[in-house]
């Protein structure tokens, strides 16, 4: 493993559960409508999974598409990364539920916590354990359940989150680095805007907290959007510089999705087109962790993204926490 010069990504898959929930069917739960949902966010519908299944059930199914094209065994997996927020419990990690149904015994498992940047976080710390040798083959996972942790009577968040997940492979590579650059960044300041109070150590479960409704995702909605569109931009912008790279060398630019007048606006703020810029909020609203990876997922599948081209995967989320990556695909 001497001769390290970087990773190659492998392979990526993503797995969303089938069950759609519509505008229209929301609008029969809460006092919203099609009309408010859309044009205030961009989606149009959103995918739950069934009460009995898990971030690790989710995220298992998205890693088994992206080993099964990677040419890799499983046994040839080092170490596998999880990036959520909406975990199977408070611990053991969902990486190791993730191993568990995958059949792989002994490998290394952990989970990685930066909310909606939580992919962009667990890909720069995989990339730092394959270059300091470590590891040769990295599984990174970012999954979500948010609909378990969605406060189904508060219009103000339940019209916007959703559940799926994604996965990637990379492995260590003689010759390039496919991870072009990379800027992370946090400011624990903001933790309160978007959190889940109750359930941690800091308010432990009890009949109050269940009957405030305070185990459910709260967000003050204006204050996250403000803040999400300055930190995309700058994200981009600061992980663009690393490089030697112009922006009209990005071929997609992937930002977050939690809504399209935040995309519309860190892509103006960074005069960036708009018809290079992958969406799909429409369909599946906020995953979180998941968010990047299933649309990186998506653009591969659909031909957006060709092998050699280079993509920008840019979020922000709750910590505050925003990172972006540019990888060579
Ligand atoms: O993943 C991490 C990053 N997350 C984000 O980046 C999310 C950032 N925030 C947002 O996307 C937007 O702030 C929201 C979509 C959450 C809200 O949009 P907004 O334009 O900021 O609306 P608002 O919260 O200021 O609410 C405007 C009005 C209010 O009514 P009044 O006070 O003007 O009478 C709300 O009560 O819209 C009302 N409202 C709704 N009406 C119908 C809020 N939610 C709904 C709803 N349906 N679902």
């Amino acid at each position: 493993m001497e001769n390290i010069k970087g990773i190659k990504i492998v392979s990526t898959g993503s797995y969303l559960p089938p069950k759609i929930l519509t505008n229209e069917e929301l609008s029969r739960m809460v006092d919203t409508s099609d009309e408010w949902i859309l044009t205030r966010t961009g989606i149009k519908e959103r995918r739950i999974a069934e009460k009995d299944v898990t971030a690790s059930d989710l995220g298992a199914a998205a890693a088994k598409i992206a080993i099964g094209r990677s040419g890799l065994k499983p046994e040839d997996i080092d170490i596998i990364i999880c990036a959520t927020i909406s975990a199977d419990k408070i611990f053991p990690s969902t990486a190791c539920f993730i191993q568990n149904k995958l059949n792989m015994p002994d490998v290394t498992a952990f989970d990685v916590s930066a909310a909606c940047s939580g992919f962009i976080y667990a890909l720069q710390v995989s990339a730092g354990l394959i270059k300091s040798c470590m590891a040769r083959n990295i599984l990174i996972v970012g999954t979500e359940v948010l609909s378990k942790f969605t406060d189904w009577q508060d219009r103000s968040t339940c019209v916007l989150f959703g559940d799926g997940a994604g996965a990637m492979i990379i492995s260590s590579s003689d010759h390039n680095d496919a991870l072009l650059s990379c800027h992370l960044g946090a400011d624990g300041n903001y933790s309160e805007l978007l959190h889940i109070p109750a359930g941690g150590g800091k308010m432990p479960a009890s009949p109050d907290t269940v009957k405030k409704h305070l185990h459910y995702m709260k967000m003050s909605g204006k204050e996250v959007f403000k803040v999400a569109v300055v930190k995309m931009a700058e994200a981009f912008e600061k992980a663009v510089s690393k490089t030697k790279l112009s922006v009209s060398d990005i071929s997609l630019l992937i930002p977050h999705q939690a809504n399209m007048r935040i995309i519309d606006a860190v892509a103006r703020k960074l005069d960036f087109p708009l018809e290079k810029t992958y969406v799909n909020v429409h369909k599946y609203g906020n995953i979180s962790a998941a968010t990047t990876i299933v649309a990186l997922d998506e653009a591969i599948s659909e031909g957006r993204v060709k092998k050699g081209d280079v993509v920008a995967l840019v979020a922000f989320g709750g910590g505050f926490t925003w990172g972006a990556s540019i990888i060579r695909i």
